[in-house]
């Protein structure tokens, strides 16, 4: 039985739900793993993650499909991508085998808490890892935790499919050998500064130009970007935005489902006022739409306006759902039938 809960009012929240999945890194392996009901995380006033964020994590949803099975999709790029992240921040990986098997475990033991098929709403998974001993001088901690909480979630942006009014960013996100490829905190914390600023202003998000040049553009603070030019599907080329899984999922539809032509490649700020749609993309933002962006006080009017998404967008995002949601038969390997 699911939950009472209003699921169509849900935004992007945190409820506690029954259990989190937990697992100890200690001596240099990692335990068997647990569900536990504590949501509550206990270590050292010094430990790795409080004083140097030494910390990644990853973000993916459950969903209720049309025939009422239980599916997640694409754990297993998930799971690879968390593992770079790891490695990058020098902290053991967490076995990918085993991070889909506790996904699978931690959905299974909050059924309850799975939006019904056609709320509008889902279950947001979130793994995440970080080292819990005491780390004075700076250097990897020994002990670390990998935990997934779930929750369940409405749509990230205020408003669902409103079109969007970004500007470019007046920080800088990511260096072109830091961090921005993975799932970092540290990516997020420097960004709230960002984000504070630009919701002050009026405007829903940053869009991060490619702090080398400042003349590219990279991606926003929690998702990638992509664009509709004619029968194109453009998106960025680079090695210090996420590699979104739902932007690589995109790239494969909009080519085998749609017959668009894809476009993977660096995209000028100057090209902007060529494109006619464009939207954001990631787990938690799904697509959402894109009408203007702004740069340095000049408005970028995207064609497709301010009052809904764009006519191939919504092709999109209407084939993207359909296969997470089990109306549209999806690629091999996609969706993973949980229960
Ligand atoms: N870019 C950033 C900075 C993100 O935080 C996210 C969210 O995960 C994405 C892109 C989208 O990635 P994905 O589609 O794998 O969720
Ligand atoms: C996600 O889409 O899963 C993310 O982690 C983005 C975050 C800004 C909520």
């Amino acid at each position: 039985m699911a939950k009472n809960i209003d699921w169509g009012s849900l935004g992007f929240g945190y409820m506690e739900t029954d259990k989190s999945y937990v697992s100890l890194y200690t001596d240099g392996k990692w335990d068997s793993g647990t569900l536990t009901a504590d949501h509550t995380v206990t270590m050292s006033e010094c430990a790795g993650v409080l004083q140097y964020a030494q910390t990644v994590f990853e973000g993916l949803k459950a969903y209720t499909t049309e025939s009422g099975k239980i599916v997640t999709f694409r754990p297993d790029l998930n799971a690879e991508r968390m593992a770079q992240s790891a490695e990058r921040l020098e902290m053991p990986v967490f076995p990918e085998e085993r991070f889909i098997e506790a996904v699978k475990e931690v959905v299974r033991a909050n059924v309850e808490w799975v939006p019904p098929y056609g709320s509008g709403a889902s279950l947001y998974i979130r793994p995440y890892m970080f080292g819990t001993n005491a780390v004075i001088g700076v250097k990897p901690a020994d002990d670390y935790q990998f935990r997934i909480l779930v929750t369940p979630v409405g749509p990230y942006f205020k408003g669902g499919a409103k079109p969007l009014t970004i500007k470019i960013a007046d920080f800088d996100r990511a260096a072109p050998r830091g961090t921005g490829h993975i799932k970092a905190g540290l990516n997020y914390a420097m960004s709230l500064h960002a984000i504070v600023q630009a919701h002050k202003q009026g405007y829903d998000e940053n869009l991060y130009p490619d702090s080398a040049t400042r003349t590219k553009v990279e991606e926003t603070g929690g998702a990638n970007i992509i664009f509709i030019k004619g029968n194109k599907f453009v998106t960025v080329k680079s090695s210090s935005i996420l590699p979104s899984i739902t932007r690589r999922s995109l790239e494969y539809v909009a080519e085998h489902y749609l017959g668009l032509e894809v476009e993977e490649r660096e995209i000028y700020l100057d090209e902007l006022p060529e494109f006619e749609e464009a939207g954001l993309c990631g787990t938690a933002a799904v697509i959402s739409p894109v009408g203007k962006i702004v740069n340095n006080g000049k408005e970028i009017l995207i064609p497709s306006g301010m009052k809904e998404m764009g006519p191939t967008t919504k092709k999109l995002y209407d084939t993207l759902t359909g296969i997470q949601m089990g109306r549209i038969e999806a690629p091999e390997g996609w969706i993973y039938e949980i229960c």
